[in-house]
């Protein structure tokens, strides 16, 4: 296939159709001089995480491991606090405990965090009592303000954005490796606002046979002290791989390898909307060795998955691709098994993965979007049901949640209502799960992946 021998360089994306990039920059000689100030910065990730992320995602797609990953829709400038940063590491550390717990395998923890800002928007203005402004397109290109001025894109943003991402990458290797993340620990990760309720009694239950097993193998001699795994945390990051001006910038040739690696997170993915097979983004990601995610909507069919796949991942290698399906409750069952049948027929080695909130936004009677839960569970549990009926692992979530306690999404045990919805209403852009409805989704998931394991022992 001609495409697939074709001369790759980290700018052959530009003479591609790009979709959802700003073209109106007022001042392009400035967004090239940032880009190019970008491209003298140190690299956010390191190569060889990424290829160590390769190898835990080709475990995924072998049915070994499960892949978690989830954070903010999109981070914002304004919402930049270590607490919250503290806070979503800490829900998603603690529905990778309830994950591991159910599933007896480990769990594979990737972050929508520390560069997720650029966001594809469904209309590119936004208008209210009659203005019409440029929509806002996240916080590294223009601001949520509703003002003329503050939606013009900024290249300056761009570097806001970077050092940003750079803090927060900071703090979370902090975590992961300097003892917060220790499994002795496991007790102290739970949030004060979710203390009280059945998902923290839940957790607690867990965390307790945890402590007892870790307390067994002291009393053995195998000590936390001694034993990464226990001790520290593997935590990878992961954002849309929207603009690619700012990706080109942070892309470098790896001296081992000496292949080109995006080092502004270890994961990127293609979003639905600029999957064009012919497209920028599918050109961009092409060329770089990070593992790539492909979000499937209802619109994507085989012979183009296919032909993505071809082109993202001509050697067929494991651990490169994970598939996002994100098609709406009611319309999974419809619409994933012809995607997974061609995938088994065509021996592709993929992640399969559910994200269960781009295709269940509703607007509730008072205007707020929203996603139910029930809807969020039911495409979850639905995925599942597909990849069993067509032999294929479940290989992972993809949620967009917080660690804070937010009321973005009706439903969940704690009931929260449309009314409600106004009382902590803080996203930047999509409906977040609150800590507590994300920790309910994990307890309810890792119950499939237990009754699995049980059907897999009894086989
Ligand atoms: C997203 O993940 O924020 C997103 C925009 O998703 P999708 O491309 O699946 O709509
Ligand atoms: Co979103």
């Amino acid at each position: 296939m001609a495409r697939e021998q074709a001369h790759w360089a980290p700018d052959t994306w530009r003479a591609r159709p790009a979709k959802h990039i700003p073209e109106d920059y007022p001042d392009p000689a400035a967004l090239a001089a940032v880009e190019e100030e970008l491209s003298s910065y140190p690299p956010l990730v390191f190569a060889g995480e990424s290829r160590t992320l390769r190898q835990r995602l080709a475990a995924v797609s072998e049915g070994k491991a499960f892949l978690l990953q989830g954070g903010d829709c999109a981070e914002s400038f304004k919402e930049f606090h270590p607490n919250k940063i503290r806070d979503t590491f800490r829900v998603l550390l603690q529905m990778a405990v309830a994950l591991t717990y159910g599933a007896a395998m480990p769990v594979v923890k990737v972050g929508r965090i520390a560069g997720q800002y650029g966001k594809p928007r469904s209309s590119p203005v936004e208008t209210i009592d009659g203005v019409t402004l440029p929509s806002y397109r996240g916080d590294n290109i223009n601001a949520m303000d509703f003002t003329p001025e503050a939606r013009v894109p900024d290249p300056q943003r761009l570097l806001k954005a970077y050092g940003q991402s750079a803090a927060t990458l900071n703090l979370i290797r902090a975590f992961a490796k300097g003892g917060y993340a220790d499994l002795r620990n496991v007790h102290k990760w739970n949030l004060e606002f979710v203390q009280g309720n059945p998902q923290s009694e839940h957790y607690h239950e867990i965390a307790d046979k945890i402590s007892d097993a870790l307390t067994f193998m002291e009393a053995c001699g195998v000590t936390s002290d001694y034993s990464k795994p226990l001790s520290e945390v593997e935590f990878f990051t992961s954002h849309e791989g929207l603009l690619l001006g700012y990706e080109q910038a942070m892309t470098r040739v790896d001296s081992t390898s000496g292949k080109y690696h995006d080092t502004s997170a270890h994961m990127i993915w293609i979003g639905d909307r600029t999957r064009q097979p012919d497209g920028a983004h599918v050109e961009f990601a092409r060329g770089i060795e990070n593992p790539i995610g492909i979000k499937c909507g209802p619109t994507l069919e085989p012979d183009e998955l296919m032909e993505l796949l071809d082109i993202l991942n001509p050697k067929n290698e494991a651990g490169r691709i994970v598939l996002i399906a994100r098609f709406g409750a009611g319309k999974v069952q419809a619409g994933l098994p012809r995607l997974v049948q061609r995938v088994n027929a065509e021996g592709r080695k993929v992640v399969w993965s559910c994200d269960p909130m781009h295709g269940n936004t509703i607007k509730a009677e008072n205007g707020y979007k929203t996603r139910p839960f029930d809807s969020i569970l039911s495409e979850v549990n639905s995925f599942f049901e597909v990849c069993r009926a067509e032999g294929a692992h479940p290989g992972g979530v993809h949620f967009e949640m917080t660690g804070q306690d937010v009321t973005e999404c009706i439903g969940g045990a704690q009931a929260i209502t449309e009314s409600d919805l106004s009382s902590r209403y803080h996203t930047h852009c999509d409906p977040r799960l609150n800590a507590t409805q994300a920790l309910e989704l994990a307890f309810r998931l890792a119950e499939s992946l237990r009754i699995d394991r049980a059907a897999r022992a009894a086989a």
